[in-house]
């Protein structure tokens, strides 16, 4: 395997950054995971604007254009043979003597790409069977709609998961509203057969996938509503399921110990996930 490091394409087991990385002390970064699919970088343009727009919140310099930062990408995915799979962005203030405040000189910021193959027929009989997902306290900052490489409580929230035998974590605010998942966005439909998925202004990541799903559910006259939703609700919907670049569309047949709709994975979400290359760019 081969990853990308400021500037070179170096062996992966020798790709390494500087100890002063302020990524590595900080957290002072940000990050996209795009979904590589026959061979094809999917909604490249969408994952390169949401990257600017994090790196300009957090006066993060862009390392370069959008263009030459796409031709890494694929360049990072032709080197390691990857088909179908994902790609993996980095992008951190870069490396300075640890000091909280920004550093006073002009230091470049860090570029990492690594990239690797999935087996789409995991993916697959995950979506076959659908997912169990458990509830969590929402206890984030308010700026989760940065993709920062901050992920603690999202990390934790996934062990919670995994702890207790699912796959995804939802968090939950303190009026009982699902934000969205510890690295997805969560959606329901209603019992009469409507879309709910948390409006993306803040509270929450605006995912691509969901962008996409958004555009594909008015295309073949899904019924969507963008309003927060509670877990009481979520517990009665008829389906569940959440998206993102990794999992795409993945139906949720479990929420806590509720099964949802007939504890199989629902209609609306199999079409979805099946149209999903068919409005995705
Ligand atoms: N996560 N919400 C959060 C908190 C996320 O981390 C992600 C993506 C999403 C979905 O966004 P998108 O559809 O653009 O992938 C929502 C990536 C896949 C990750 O951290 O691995």
């Amino acid at each position: 395997r081969i990853a990308y490091v400021n500037g070179r394409y170096v062996p992966h087991a020798y790709a390494q950054v500087h100890v002063e990385d302020r990524g590595y002390q900080f957290s002072d970064g940000v990050y996209e995971v795009c979904e590589v699919h026959d061979g094809h970088l999917v909604d490249e343009t969408r994952h390169m604007a949401r990257l600017g727009r994090s790196l300009k919140e957090l006066r993060i310099r862009e390392p370069m254009s959008a263009k030459a930062l796409g031709h890494v990408l694929r360049e990072t995915v032709r080197r390691n043979r990857v088909r179908n799979g994902l790609v993996y962005l980095q992008v951190t203030r870069g490396v300075a003597k640890r000091d909280h405040p920004f550093p006073k000189d002009d230091v470049p910021p860090a570029v990492v790409v690594t990239a690797r193959a999935i087996d789409p027929k995991k993916s697959a009989k995950s979506a076959e069977n659908g997912i169990s997902v458990i509830t969590v306290p929402e206890n984030r900052w308010d700026r989760v709609d940065i993709k920062s490489v901050s992920l603690l409580p999202n990390v934790l929230a996934r062990q919670a998961a995994e702890d207790a035998g699912a796959s995804e974590a939802w968090f939950v605010d303190t009026d009982g509203y699902v934000t969205e998942g510890s690295a997805t966005n969560a959606w329901i439909v209603d019992q009469d057969g409507r879309l709910i998925t948390r409006p993306a202004e803040f509270g929450i990541l605006r995912g691509i996938t969901r962008t996409v799903v958004v555009d594909l559910a008015a295309r073949e006259g899904v019924e969507i509503v963008e309003r927060p939703f509670t877990v009481e609700e979520a517990r009665k919907a008829r389906e569940a399921f959440v998206t993102s670049a990794t999992k795409l569309v993945m139906p949720v047949v479990k929420i806590d110990d509720a099964v949802i709709g007939n504890g199989k994975p629902g209609s609306i979400a199999g079409k979805l996930r099946e149209l999903f290359y068919t409005q995705a760019e």
